[in-house]
């Protein structure tokens, strides 16, 4: 199906609507590994009661099971504080947000994204620390001045063990270097509103700290002060973030798959796996900004769909593995194993409308004879070329594919792209008859590696 939803007339070329080409899903579109509308039609009743669950699950604010998608509207209240915490937090030049998963990926993706296409040079630098590198703290260490350095340190519940131990050596430092009093000067917090050892220390040292609704799971919670406070910083109109969002969930509002992308596209993805055995679903971008875009998915489809299926005993595990590809690059990497391995995977392509940085390509007369194609041509058109060819060779090969064309980089579409994948996960994992919010696997190996830290031993 071709979701245009240009139903919006009075639409202003920032608040252009995400369009959907999923036509290639289908058998009409891709051939006989394509899905076909009678199956579309034979899981409509499901899809119909899925979506109510959806809908009566997402009402009532912060306490709905699915208040994450709702985060459009949740959030509109703690907007204003938001923005003045970060303009105090924007008189650094420096800022290192700490945390991991669910607590940087979604800010990250979205910062990558935006100052890709619209720096801000009044904004302090972003240094997204995630892992536990030495190598990469020391080199903020030796090459900042604490006096110019803020902290954000994220993380719901407040005592995964890879953010705790970087602030704990950011604390130490700015404590050195300025005293412990004026360190605290230096130092944000976002976590839960009442429990953990964040929580604890905001209260006990009197540090400024936003809360994350305790509904809202890691991988969900980009439009939460988790991924807004550090996105204010940096210049990120947070507005206009929600208000795409808000603008997908208006047209996300129907059980009627033909109009709702978001169940449409779950259906489909559902049915790939347990009908058709795709099991590998390869997202590639052609445009650099929107690269972290797909760590931000990979964590959501992944964490989300990879379980058991709990209500169907005797089936299968649930998810398909989410593979993060670039477009042209990948071409000249994976392109050979697309074409002629097996054909397990289905493609998502992300292609940008229209580009605003341009390039027209130079071609002196004596390089004519071996780019005579090039000849009047700009570096987006070789591009899209480029994307056009990958996925028709793609199309012919049988996977299916879906291309998601973004009118531009900017908030409001990004914030449509959120909450369509934030939705889709959802959907999915119903479908599935799993629970996409939970990850009770992840557990194990942070158990066991404090057991091998407290001196236990390995199996
Ligand atoms: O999605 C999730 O729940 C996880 O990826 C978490 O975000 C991640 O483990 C970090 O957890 P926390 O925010 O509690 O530090």
């Amino acid at each position: 199906m071709n979701h245009r939803n240009n139903s919006s007339p009075q639409n202003t070329s920032s608040q252009k609507p995400l369009h959907i080409d999923s036509a290639r899903l289908y058998r009409d579109g891709v051939g006989a590994e394509g899905i076909t509308t009678a199956e579309m039609e034979e899981l409509a009743p499901e899809l119909r009661r899925i979506h109510q669950i959806v809908v009566a699950q997402s009402r009532g604010g912060e306490d709905a099971e699915f208040a994450s998608l709702n985060l459009h509207a949740i959030m509109a209240d703690s907007l204003a504080s938001i923005e003045a915490m970060a303009a105090q937090i924007r008189r650094f030049e420096d800022v290192v947000v700490i945390g991991i998963g669910g607590s940087s990926l979604g800010a990250k993706a979205v910062h990558h994204a935006i100052t890709s296409v619209r720096p801000d040079s009044s904004a302090p630098s972003l240094h997204f620390l995630e892992n536990i590198d030495p190598y990469r703290l020391r080199f903020i260490l030796q090459s900042r001045k604490a006096e110019k350095v803020g902290v954000i340190c994220i993380s719901k519940s407040g005592g995964t063990v890879e953010t705790a131990i970087q602030y704990l050596i950011l604390r130490e430092w700015l404590e050195k270097e300025l005293g412990k009093d004026k360190s605290r000067a230096h130092q944000w917090l976002v976590t839960d509103p009442a429990s953990g050892w964040l929580r604890e220390l905001a209260g006990r040292e009197g540090l400024p700290s936003l809360p994350v609704p305790p509904k809202v799971g890691g991988r969900f919670s980009v439009l939460t002060a988790v991924g807004l406070l550090p996105l204010a910083v940096a210049g990120v109109d947070i507005r206009a973030l929600l208000a795409g969002a808000a603008d997908n969930a208006g047209r996300c509002a129907t059980d009627d798959v033909r109009a709702n992308p978001a169940l449409e596209i779950a259906a489909l993805f559902y049915l790939f796996d347990i009908s058709k055995n795709k099991r590998v679903s390869i997202m590639m971008p052609y445009a650099d900004p929107l690269e972290l875009i797909v760590d931000w998915y990979r964590q959501l489809w992944a964490e989300s769909l990879g379980k058991r299926m709990e209500t169907r005993p005797g089936r299968p595990p649930a998810g398909t593995l989410p593979v993060r590809a670039m477009g042209a690059v990948d071409q000249h990497s994976q392109l050979q194993m697309y074409l002629e391995s097996r054909l397990d995977k289905i493609f998502t392509f992300l292609a940008l409308d229209s580009w605003d940085q341009d390039f027209s390509i130079p071609l002196p007369e004596e390089n004519r004879k071996y780019f005579s194609y090039l000849a009047g041509k700009k570096m987006s058109q070789v591009l899209e070329a480029e994307f056009q060819a990958t996925r028709q060779v793609i199309t012919e090969t049988g996977h299916p594919n879906m291309t998601l064309r973004l009118p531009a980089i900017n908030e409001h579409v990004i914030g449509q792209l959120i909450d369509l994948y934030q939705r889709i996960t959802v959907y999915t994992g119903l479908l599935y008859g799993i629970n996409p919010l939970d990850q009770p696997a992840v557990e194990k190996s942070k158990k066991l590696a404090i057991q091998l830290l407290s001196g236990g031993r390995s199996a």
